[in-house]
């Protein structure tokens, strides 16, 4: 039955659905609803007041988990974090030094690079800790402290639940590291474990946006390239935006920071070029906004993904707006991923290829 598609036509479908239940046991596993606080039991492996800074390899859509969790913890723990593709960071001999916590992300456990750039920090002293969704893997068992995904078996080879999973755990360990470090408060803390305790509600609310997903990526089928464009936290989920819209309908498409815009993607834009910006109204907001009337006085056809106080403000400069409920900062990059997920599905869907298994790809990466 776990490898059954249910009523959805793709296991992708069905497993982009399944997150506000996954989410929620991912959560429950992590937090204390009742005391307000994460329970992480496994970290008091680590000394987090000691640490000089966190080191993250991962490789593709759980390297921009990585990504995420960065800008996390160097907020809430005020902890350096320095983040790596796999394949690169394992051959780089960078320096691991005392103080180093290193951390790997990985649905399968397996991924070759992953694996060997634990095993790169491991000689060298480093401890070691791991996100993973499969808990009898070799990364899992390789790790001195694992902290494991609740997200289940993830059949389609394009990540969507083990990503948003991710996201959880990497968000308590962050709260984790900001108690332990003293750079959060117990209220404060308890605020944002209120925060991700809504995430399995927000996140239904999230997947209400199908129908107007489905429509709008019709024509999108017909683009050759695509741009997304994010800030802070949906900087790597623009990247992630553009990985899957390339991996499943084989569109070329590019991740950028908006404030790069600038400095290159922007001599691409013409009215045929969709440019998805997303963007929740937050501090920053007004930035993205000035962005966004640059890629308008050039023809640039925008997607704005936003919330309802986004979509006022924004005052029409937008195509097409897909409004995402109100969410605090923490969770924005959990909820905002689904909208993304559900776009390179129903583009994917609409040109007809195979959404489960694109071509040339592999679900794990076992080999270099
Ligand atoms: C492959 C998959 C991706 C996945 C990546 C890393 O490229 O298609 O969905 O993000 O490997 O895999 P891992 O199992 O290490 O998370």
């Amino acid at each position: 039955a776990l490898m059954d598609k249910g009523n959805y036509r793709h296991f992708m479908a069905k497993e982009i659905h399944e997150q506000p239940e996954v989410l929620g046991h991912t959560l429950s596993r992590y937090l204390d609803y009742a005391k307000k606080s994460v329970s992480l039991p496994a970290a008091e492996k680590v000394d987090f007041r000691s640490l000089n800074r966190i080191l993250i390899s991962a490789c593709g859509t759980a390297y921009y988990a990585g990504l995420v969790a960065k800008y996390w913890f160097e907020k809430y723990a005020r902890l350096p974090v320095e983040i790596d593709i796999a394949s690169e960071f394992r051959y780089r001999e960078t320096p691991v030094i005392d103080g180093d916590f290193a951390l790997f992300i990985s649905q399968s456990g397996e991924t070759a690079d992953t694996l060997a750039s634990l095993r790169y920090c491991k000689a060298n002293a480093a401890k070691i800790g791991a996100v993973v969704n499969v808990p009898e893997s070799t990364i899992a068992r390789e790790a001195d402290v694992t902290f494991a995904t609740i997200a289940g078996p993830e059949i389609g080879v394009a990540s969507t639940k083990a990503f948003t999973c991710q996201l959880a755990v990497l968000a308590c360990l962050a709260i984790h590291a900001g108690r332990q470090r003293g750079t959060l408060s117990e209220a404060a803390a308890a605020a944002l474990v209120d925060d991700l305790a809504a995430v399995p509600s927000l996140a239904v609310q999230a997947l209400n946006c199908e129908t107007q997903i489905e429509k709008l990526s019709q024509p999108l089928s017909r683009a050759s390239n695509a741009l997304y464009l994010g800030r802070g936290t949906n900087f790597p989920l623009a990247m992630e935006g553009a990985l899957k819209l390339k991996e499943l309908s084989y569109i070329h498409a590019e991740g950028y920071a908006a404030g790069e815009l600038k400095h290159g993607p922007i001599a691409l834009i013409d009215e045929n070029l969709p440019v998805f910006v997303i963007a929740p109204h937050d501090a920053i907001f007004e930035k993205t906004l000035s962005n966004m009337q640059e890629v308008a006085a050039r023809g640039g056809r925008i997607i704005l993904i936003t919330d309802a106080a986004g979509d006022h403000e924004s005052g029409g400069v937008a195509g097409d707006t897909v409004i995402m409920p109100n969410v605090p900062d923490l969770v924005a990059p959990i909820i905002y991923a689904l909208p993304v997920q559900m776009i390179s599905y129903h583009t994917a869907v609409f040109m007809g290829t195979d959404v489960d298994q694109p071509r040339n790809l592999a679900k794990s990466v076992t080999v270099e």
